[in-house]
């Protein structure tokens, strides 16, 4: 058996599933570049006939990014197949992966289909795909609800049409280690038995917590290729944490016995550009990547640490590229500017730049310092110029908890200045309420989180908020001194998303 393990990353698919995640083409290609440099070994770049957005996404994904492996999802329809291949066309290596649910619950309320039909389907699918590329994956959903032994069927009927790869999903998080491992064990026995050349692949989810240990148990039954995302995001409680398993296989080394190519330095600039793209925070306690991941709190810890970092750290920060703080303050210039922009490996355009700078010093003349992390949020803020969005000009604030709040917004559209105000029952909703009417748009909010980036009565407030507008949820971000402000630029952000969809729906928002 090859002691070699493959790593699949999902986020720009699966990951991008989680709700109020709508990455745009440009964001996506930024990823999967950023995904090459961690040298992962195959990249599932979306599902190109779901929308096409998706396919544009997939399509520059094959063209722009060299080195992994591109994947496209792809149901066992004969145009989702088609168009999966479309898309990947471009690509040096494609792979397309296929894909129809095999548990009883899934054939028969949301399929309609017999399991006979299933199995048909998905040969079909199969061999659909291997006219295309020799690397075709199939994946039967669901299968750990799903009768083990149709699961060893379809699978072999899967590996004779062609499959490649062989991918179990414990699609709703369900089952246990110890089940997953006998499930693993009888796929590797009974259809790799069959063909030696077939790989055996997980894709667990995290409902119950244990996504990376149902995963990593899955090495010691055969398994080749890890499926995960960055951060673990992905539908419900998320996927497996790609950087979790590439860090527990590195340094359990003596455990799992596997190699793997990923280069472990771009984890943290990976996870960091994920969660700011995504507006997805970052929990302080995540394993490997959280900010607290390497922060010692207890006298008795920074003792040991101080004497020796092995003392209470299984994993040295800089193996995970946590490279030393950057500290910029107000009277930092352009020079310095751009240096710490160098050094955490961003490249601007003038235009880019010149924005960034200016929100740089805005905030820094009333913060005094900025850290990394401010400099990494900022440089992800929404701060697209382009006339056909909606940009915060200014907000002015009245009342209190005596009075009625009352939000006066200045927002500019292509040149045109204009203030539109609204009460609420506080100064956030009163925001939000005069964005809406603003906009156009009736919009509700599902989420709202508020995380300092730097100490102090006076620091800098990171605002991340997802909202839904009609059945589509979208997620923005902002940052401001001022929590108002911040939530409004934040507001603005998603709002502005959402405009790309909605204006049809709800009139001209100019
Ligand atoms: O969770 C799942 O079953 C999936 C499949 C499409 C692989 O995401
Ligand atoms: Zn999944």
């Amino acid at each position: 058996m090859s002691d070699r393990l493959i790593i699949f990353d999902t986020t720009l698919r699966d990951g991008e599933q989680a709700p109020g995640i709508a990455l745009s083409p440009d964001d996506k290609v930024a990823i999967a570049a950023q995904l090459a440099r961690l040298k992962v070994d195959v990249i599932e770049a979306g599902f190109a006939a779901s929308s096409p957005g998706d396919f544009e996404a997939v399509s520059r994904i094959a063209s722009e990014v060299r080195g992994p492996v591109i994947a496209s999802l792809a149901r066992t329809h004969p145009d989702d197949i088609d168009r999966a291949a479309d898309a990947l066309r471009a690509a040096d290596r494609s792979r397309i992966h296929v894909f129809i649910s095999t548990s009883p619950i899934h054939m028969e309320r949301m399929l309609r289909m017999t399991p006979v039909e299933v199995m048909k389907a998905a040969v079909e699918g199969v061999k659909r795909a291997r006219k295309y590329t020799d690397n075709v994956e199939f994946s039967p959903q669901d299968a750990t609800r799903s009768d083990p032994q149709f699961v060893i069927d379809i699978c072999r009927a899967a590996v004779e049409a062609g499959a490649t790869t062989i991918n179990i999903p414990d699609t709703v998080g369900y089952a246990t280690p110890d089940e997953f491992v006998e499930m693993l064990s009888m796929v590797y026995r009974d259809v790799r038995g069959t063909n030696e050349d077939v790989i055996i692949s997980t894709h667990c989810h995290n409902d119950l917590g244990l996504a990376v240990a149902n995963s990593l148990s899955a090495i010691h039954a055969g398994a080749r290729q890890i499926e995960g995302a960055i951060n673990g995001i992905g539908e419900r409680a998320g996927n497996t944490s790609t950087e979790e398993i590439i860090m527990a296989v590195k340094t359990r080394q003596d455990q799992y016995g596997v190699e793997i190519d990923a280069d472990t330095t771009e984890i943290f600039e990976t996870s960091r550009l994920v969660s700011r793209l995504t507006g997805y925070p970052i929990q302080y306690n995540k394993a490997v990547v959280g900010r607290n991941a390497f922060s010692h709190e207890s006298g008795i810890h920074q003792h040991g640490v101080l004497r020796d970092r092995e003392t209470y750290e299984i994993m040295d920060p800089e193996s995970i590229g946590h490279r030393s703080r950057i500290v910029l303050g107000k009277h930092s210039g352009r020079a310095a500017f751009a240096d710490a922009l160098e050094k955490m490996g961003y490249t601007l355009e003038d235009d880019e730049f010149a924005r960034a700078f200016g929100r740089f010093k805005e905030l820094a003349d009333r913060k005094g310092e900025i850290s990394e992390e401010g400099l990494r949020a900022i440089l992800d803020e929404d701060t697209d110029a382009s006339p056909d969005k909606i940009h915060l000009v200014g907000i002015h604030l009245s009342g209190g908890n005596q009075e009625i709040p009352v939000a006066v917004v200045r927002i500019e559209q292509a040149g045109v200045e204009r203030d539109v105000e609204a009460e609420g029952d506080g100064m956030v909703n009163a925001a939000f309420v005069a964005l809406q009417d603003a906009f156009g748009i009736p919009a509700t909010l599902v989420d709202y989180r508020v995380s300092p980036l730097t100490a102090g009565a006076d620091a800098i407030a990171e605002v991340n908020v997802i909202i839904q507008v009609g059945p589509e949820t979208y997620s923005g971000r902002g940052l401001s001194t001022d929590v108002v402000e911040g939530s409004a630029r934040a507001f603005v952000s998603a709002l502005n998303k959402a405009m790309v969809v909605h204006t049809d729906a709800f009139g001209d928002t100019s």
